[in-house]
């Protein structure tokens, strides 16, 4: 806005200026996402839906790909020449990175007035805040060590259920492949393969070993038995998937299992927005189990958010308030995560009309809180800055798709991680 000298003369105040503005601007966001597969479409649908109907214009700007690996290059070349999108998807330590750069919006007004510090669990919101500011805002709790399965396909080799220990997951597949049946629905994207990666970690290693090897980096858990036995357990896992994996996209395995062409799918609870979107029932058309936990249970978490990046324009301004305010409100929680397969991420909202998936993920979300076991997904970006995760998922898909044996695995890993922290 440009003041001429006359008006400034005229004795009109800025500030009166400033909120005549405000008043006309037309709320608009520029909305940067990775949401394209039919669950996850119809959930991004409820926030734009949720948007207009207070008066907000909303420019969609998707970039396909799973875990958003796509969406961060977009976004980098985008603030790179000067035109970064009001508000982008984004999560974990990537928040803290762009704060530093000074590229994100301060929120605090909003979160003041609609009274964030009350209603978004502590652990959250230190996700959320860049030295002690609101920078971004919460939208879910997913959990990402889940396994989905097909009652019919596990029914054929007389099991009722996902698997407890590692050893029944083997004994199961291993039934379910003398039957002509592929174990396993994988997508052969370095993601997909962290994903599965970090569950057996988790299952084989317990809570504490994961908060040692993938979050603390610790060189004596890296290279140890354990993390030996994972690499073995990556190897057989490797034998129980189709061999048309490679490239394939998390939502089409996830189809795979819904349509009787696998058993199984280990998968963030994102794939129960594609069952659900398919008009499939839990409990009935698909299992939900978490994977399995030999030494203690554990959830990995996976909190997606929206930073507000910094632009000009009274429109897009509002627009990133509106968008924040809408976000942490309690209908929007409710009705996008009833459609993402997620759960809240803030109190206050009743689970009453979720399913028993998303109760169970509730209750032992609580439960693995008391115990240590709630614990950032380093395969979703949650647990480490991107230098640090990219260097272990590049190990794991390197190790996946080869015949590299699981020391050689190890040694690797501690030499990525050495030179990506230099
Ligand atoms: C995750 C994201 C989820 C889901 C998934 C697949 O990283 O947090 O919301 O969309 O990727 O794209």
């Amino acid at each position: 806005m440009k003041l001429s000298k006359s008006i400034l003369a005229a004795g009109v105040g800025i500030a009166a200026l400033a909120s005549a503005s405000l008043a006309h601007a037309e709320p608009t966001a520029e909305v940067l996402h990775w949401w394209t597969s039919g669950g996850e479409a119809k959930a991004v649908a409820a926030l734009k839906k949720d948007f207009e109907e207070h008066g907000g214009k909303w420019q969609d700007s998707p970039v396909a790909g799973g875990a958003g690996d796509a969406a961060m290059t977009v976004l980098r070349s985008r603030v790179l020449s000067g035109d970064a999108p009001s508000a982008v998807q984004l999560k974990g330590p990537a928040i803290q990175e762009w704060a530093e750069q000074g590229a994100l919006a301060n929120l605090n007004d909003v979160a003041k007035k609609e009274k964030w510090d009350e209603v978004i669990p502590q652990r959250i919101q230190e996700i959320m805040k860049y030295k002690g500011d609101y920078v971004a805002v919460p939208v879910n709790i997913h959990r990402v060590n889940w396994i989905w399965s097909n009652p019919e396909l596990l029914a054929k080799v007389g099991a009722t259920e996902g698997p407890k220990t590692w050893a029944e997951f083997n004994t199961l597949a291993d039934k379910l492949k003398a039957a002509g049946i592929t174990p396993l629905a994988h997508g052969g994207q370095p993601w997909q393969d962290a994903t599965i990666f970090e569950t057996v970690v988790l299952g084989m290693g317990g809570p504490e070993f994961f908060q040692k090897a993938l979050i603390d980096l610790d060189e004596d858990a890296l290279k140890s038995d354990t993390m030996k036995n994972v690499f073995d357990e990556m190897r057989k896992i490797r034998g129980y998937v189709d061999p048309d994996f490679p490239g394939r996209d998390w939502n089409l395995a996830t189809a795979m299992v819904m349509n009787g062409k696998a058993a199984m799918q280990i998968m963030g609870d994102w794939a129960k927005g594609e069952f659900l979107a398919a008009g499939k029932v839990p409990g009935k058309d698909f299992l939900c189990s978490a994977t399995p936990a030999d030494n203690g249970n554990g959830f990995l978490f996976n909190t997606d958010s929206f930073a507000m990046f910094k632009v000009d324009g009274e429109d897009k301004i509002e627009g990133q308030k509106l968008l924040a305010e809408l976000i942490v409100g309690k209908k929007f929680q409710k009705t996008f995560n009833l459609l993402k397969g997620s759960i809240p991420a803030r109190t206050g909202v009743s689970l009453d009309d979720f399913d028993d998936c998303a109760k169970k993920s509730a209750a032992d979300m609580a439960a693995d809180e008391k115990t240590g076991g709630f614990l950032p997904s380093m395969a979703h970006g949650m647990a480490l800055p991107g230098h640090l995760s990219g260097a272990i998922v590049d190990v794991v898909t390197a190790h996946f798709n080869s015949d590299m044996t699981s020391d050689e695995a190890m040694n690797r890993l501690v030499e990525a991680i050495e030179l990506a922290k230099d």
